[in-house]
């Protein structure tokens, strides 16, 4: 089948989204001192944000007939109540996101597909703001 090989690609894509919605929730509550005002925040937003980016991606594995995993990217979330740490695994967690979703557009260029082209795309842009937003954040 043509698709099996994008499908694995989607299905890793959407197992790095799921793991990112456990990162920023568990940030989210757990963030401590004055910094947890807007970051609390933050992190809930960015969790917000990757649940309609694995909406997206599952929905382009089932229109590809695929089946889409269920089970996070085993990739380890570190435990911390420090801000920095916590920016700094988002700062990878963000960088990891847009490096797969440039992977499955070069992919996508000849697909013929302008719609799940146009989905996938618009999602590298938002990964891609989110690591300059985190890269500014952590920057002083
Ligand atoms: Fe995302």
């Amino acid at each position: 089948m043509k698709n099996t090989k994008l499908i694995k690609e989607l299905n890793n894509a959407l197992s790095l989204e799921l793991r990112a919605i456990i990162l920023y929730s568990h940030y989210s509550a757990y963030v401590q001192g004055i910094h947890r005002i807007h970051l609390s925040a933050h992190f809930n937003n960015e969790a917000t944000e990757s649940i309609g980016h694995a909406n997206i991606v599952r929905s382009a594995i089932v229109k590809l007939g695929g089946i889409a995993v269920t089970e996070r990217n085993t990739l380890k979330i570190k435990h911390t109540k420090n801000y920095v740490k916590m920016l700094e695994e988002a700062y990878e967690t963000e960088k990891r996101a847009a490096q797969c979703y440039f992977e499955i557009l070069k992919k996508l260029e000849n697909f013929n597909d302008d719609e799940l082209y146009d989905s996938i795309e618009s999602i590298y842009f938002a990964e891609l703001r989110s690591v300059e937003e985190v890269r500014m954040i952590l920057s002083n």
